[in-house]
């Protein structure tokens, strides 16, 4: 297969920053997406509608001028959040969910939630309204393993949260793991996990080959190969509750080459060539539209994008940086040649 069309896919976790990061960055998105949904962690954090709404006419304005692409936009979800704002997002048009970031468990999670019994009413209005829980999965406590955060995350607060919470949907973001996959598996028709590219193409020695390697850091961290198999045998299942999130998380050169590197990798100018390359790895290109296209869009009750795009076998090498204001932005496979390029219809 040397050509794919398919429907035009959304991006359903992704970093768009602010200020001049965001208008260097949102246009590789624009240029494939339909739809891409704005992590709230700013500084400070998208917390209110009114703040969305902001930050919503900034995206659009970093957009280029004919694009098609449409931000949605994701609450932070803090200790404090009311059920009147879980309402007023609900009613927005534009807010279709809430993230919930552990404390302290990565950039910007500060003002996220330590307890998350202490939203008990703010859970229950969103399991009324159909609003889902965007979920960074890890468990933040010092004393486990770093590689055990995302499994033990599971058993501590996934499974009690949906047992008191069982009408609340939610999205297991960014798993990287094979318990993650079969809780998903196991889990009720409410419960669904986005993937990013790098857990599928990259095992944990990425970080490490010949040296320490500050771009092959996120979080959730790299794991071992046998949970790549199990992300790749979950998408090459054609199972409707795994889709497509990049987790495109772009930080300066200058801050992931540090004593204390930021945790993300930037994927946005190359997304889909890069999920096209892990389905071809396990031969699932057939099923590449459904993940990157269909089940998102059907999990969160909007409809299907109308336009198509169309990947086709065409070699193109990545540059070794993008401009990000005043400083540049390594990106995924920088200097590396990708197999697929998208062009337009
Ligand atoms: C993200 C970021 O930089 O905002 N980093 C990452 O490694 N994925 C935050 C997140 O999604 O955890
Ligand atoms: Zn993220």
């Amino acid at each position: 297969m040397d050509e794919l069309i398919l429907t035009q896919p959304d991006d359903w976790h992704i970093h768009l920053r602010d200020g001049a990061a965001l208008t260097a960055v949102a246009p590789h998105s624009a240029d494939v997406f339909g739809r891409v949904m704005a992590m709230p962690n700013l500084k400070p954090p998208v917390t209110t509608v009114s703040a969305a709404q902001a930050y919503r006419q900034r995206i659009l304005g970093a957009l280029p001028p004919n694009t098609s692409c449409i931000p949605l936009l994701s609450l932070y979800l803090t200790e404090s959040t009311t059920v009147a704002e879980v309402e007023a997002a609900a009613h927005s048009g534009f807010i279709v969910g809430f993230k919930y970031y552990p404390m302290g468990a990565t950039t910007h999670s500060e003002l996220g939630v330590s307890d998350l019994s202490r939203c008990r009413e703010v859970l229950h209005a969103m399991a009324k309204s159909g609003l889902p829980l965007q979920v960074h999965g890890e468990v933040t406590d010092p004393a486990v393993d770093v590689f055990d955060r995302e499994a033990v995350f599971i058993h501590r607060q996934l499974i009690p949260l949906l047992e008191s919470h069982p009408d609340l949907r939610v999205i297991f973001e960014h798993i990287t793991t094979r318990a993650a996959v079969e809780f998903i598996q196991g889990a009720g028709a409410g419960v669904a996990a986005t993937i990013t590219p790098q857990h599928l193409l990259y095992n944990r020695n990425a970080l490490f080959q010949g040296g320490l390697r500050p771009h092959h850091y996120c979080l959730p961290v790299l794991k071992r190969e046998e949970h790549r198999q199990a992300l790749l045998h979950a998408v090459a299942s054609g199972h409707p509750r795994f889709f497509l999130g990049t987790d495109s998380a772009p930080h300066s050169q200058s801050t992931k080459e540090a004593s204390c590197g930021c945790a993300g990798i930037y994927s946005a100018h190359a997304a889909l060539p890069l999920y096209a390359e892990a389905f071809e790895s396990v031969g699932a290109l057939s099923l590449l539209e459904g993940f990157a296209s269909h089940f998102g869009a059907d999990f969160y009750g909007l409809p299907r994008n109308q336009h198509r795009i169309r990947l086709i076998r065409q070699s193109w090498t990545v540059p070794p940086h993008y401009p990000f204001g005043s400083e540049t932005l390594i990106p995924l496979r920088a200097n590396e040649t990708l197999a697929w390029k998208v062009v337009q219809i």
